[in-house]
């Protein structure tokens, strides 16, 4: 099964009462593990936790590091983008050139990075000397 065959099947899971927008994210890490995420919402914060947080989330308790691959899925009418706090958090555990494929349950895809996710992405580096 691909990484985004991997998303579509764990979005079926995604807890989107608010929204109604279910979202999957599948993550391959450098270890070679797949880990699985979804959006999960609540009454308090209707737009939850995004599915690729989940999937990072699910990566660090796994007791793996560093993203190799990331596919994202959702029933939209084009990829969706991931959210700003999405694109930070992926941007913590992957290198830029780590390739995001972006897809929709009709066979849309786009295929991006990190980097290009996040452009002049801060980083632990921009706090040297404080
Ligand atoms: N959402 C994600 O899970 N990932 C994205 O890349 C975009 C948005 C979720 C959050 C919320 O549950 C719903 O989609 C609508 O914002």
């Amino acid at each position: 099964m691909s990484l985004v065959d991997h998303a579509a099947r764990v979005r079926l899971n995604a807890y989107v009462p608010y929204s109604r927008f279910k979202v999957g994210a599948a993550i391959r890490s450098t270890e070679g593990n797949l880990h699985l995420g979804c959006n999960v919402e609540n009454v308090a914060y209707p737009e939850g936790t995004c599915a690729e947080a989940g999937a990072i989330a699910v990566m660090i308790a796994a007791g793996d590091s560093r993203i190799a691959e990331v596919a994202v899925i959702a029933d939209s009418p084009s990829p969706v983008p991931p959210c700003g706090g999405c694109r930070q958090k992926l941007a913590e555990f992957a290198k830029g050139d780590v390739v995001v494929t972006l897809a929709t349950t009709d066979g849309k895809m786009l295929r991006t990075t990190v980097a290009d996710l996040l452009p002049g992405a801060f980083d632990a580096s921009h706090m040297e000397g404080a």
